[in-house]
């Protein structure tokens, strides 16, 4: 069997050292906001190239709250890509505002800024942009859009743990770095993941840091200290210090997803087969493909003992419950991804056998 993503043989240089720390966390009953809670946002910080890092329970709570730190008026609109996880919506949904959606690319995963144009409207408060796959999104044309205009930009960083934004020179931007604040989610799977969940907001902005402290702490930053009604949202020092261990091969295991990515690339061949347009600071959190004959190759891949994905198979104005929501709306992109795409095993550590094997199969169909 051809595993999508084995995280136990990714992780196994370091399986001691996160049960030495795990001991560590149990034996000094450490177990909320720990020692390793604070290392760890120091170090992504730091990875990130920004001035903070707010540790939290998920993904989807890094949304959330940084959402809620901005204290905008109900209603007030958000726009969105069409095409990302469930998360990103209802995010914008639970804070209490208006999800505005728009199309994504054509061969890119990412938000289509013609699109993005003809969404925007004087209630527009703020955009969230998805590096999807690991794709940066078009961060230089975007910016350009919202020049004076009084638009909060958030990164959705969930799927590009160290990608890089090249559209503003040889040096790039990291992501993480580029907006007022960026959400990470490191869900087991993710390119920097934890052994449960996990999440967290970068930023430079000193007030959305003390803010998002409290908020995440139910109001306050020490114990019985209640500033604000809030929520409780914090990232388990157990996790902190499994994330901590895990960071030092982020680089690593993200050069291994490009060089996989690399091989694909140059050895599928097959004119039922599309390959999307990804670019140079990529981290390829999914490599996806794009067919008319999906259901004939994903068949095909399974008879083969090959793993695959859908990422993700209902675009959101056609998920159970938004649909209504988004009526008589399309996004054709999104569409066209949800039902042609198929993401491919990108185990950092397949062999070349194995990715031999992948590219052979879909050649044949
Ligand atoms: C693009 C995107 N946004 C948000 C999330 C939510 O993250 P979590 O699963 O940690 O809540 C995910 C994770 O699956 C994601 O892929």
């Amino acid at each position: 069997m051809i595993k999508f993503l084995n995280i136990f043989r990714q992780d196994k240089n370091i399986f001691n050292d996160n049960i030495k720390d795990i001991a560590e966390v149990i034996k000094k009953s450490e177990f909320i906001n720990g020692t390793s809670v604070k290392v760890f946002e120091k170090n992504f910080s730091k990875f990130c190239k920004t001035k903070y890092s707010i540790g939290c329970n998920s993904g989807t709570d890094a949304l959330f709250l940084a959402l809620k730190s901005l204290n905008l008026k109900k209603n007030s609109e958000v726009l969105l890509p069409a095409q990302t996880y469930c998360s990103t919506l209802f995010s914008v949904i639970n804070a209490g505002l208006k999800p505005v959606l728009v199309d994504i690319q054509k061969d890119n995963p990412t938000i289509c800024t013609d699109d993005l144009k003809k969404k925007l409207s004087n209630k527009t408060k703020v955009i969230i942009i998805v590096h999807l796959y690991g794709e940066c999104s078009d961060i230089k044309k975007i910016k350009k859009i919202i020049k004076n205009k009084n638009i909060y930009l958030i990164e959705d960083a969930a799927q590009a743990h160290g990608a890089i934004d090249y559209s503003y020179g040889k040096k790039g931007e990291k992501v993480g770095s580029i907006g007022d604040m960026a959400c990470f989610s490191f869900y087991p799977g993710k390119n920097l993941g934890a052994y449960g969940d996990a999440g967290a907001i970068t930023t430079n902005n000193k007030k959305y840091f003390k803010d998002l402290l409290q908020l995440r702490n139910l109001g306050g930053i020490k114990k019985y200290q209640h500033n604000l009604i809030a929520f409780n949202s914090r990232l388990d020092t157990i996790q902190a210090s499994i994330l901590n261990n895990k960071l030092k091969y982020l680089n690593s295991n993200n050069l291994k997803r490009k060089k996989i990515a690399l091989f694909y690339t140059k050895n599928i061949n097959n004119k039922h087969v599309q390959l999307l347009r990804y670019s140079k600071g990529c981290v390829y959190h999914q490599f996806v493909i794009l067919s008319k004959k999906e259901k004939k190759l994903t068949k095909l891949l399974t008879k083969k003992n090959i793993q695959w994905g859908k990422h993700y198979p209902q675009p959101l104005h056609k998920l159970g419950a938004t649909k209504k929501m988004f009526k008589n709306m399309n996004f054709p992109n999104a569409e066209y991804f949800s039902t042609y795409g198929i993401s491919l095993p990108i185990d950092p550590n397949l062999k070349k056998r194995e990715l031999v094997k992948i590219c052979d199969t879909i050649n044949s169909l």
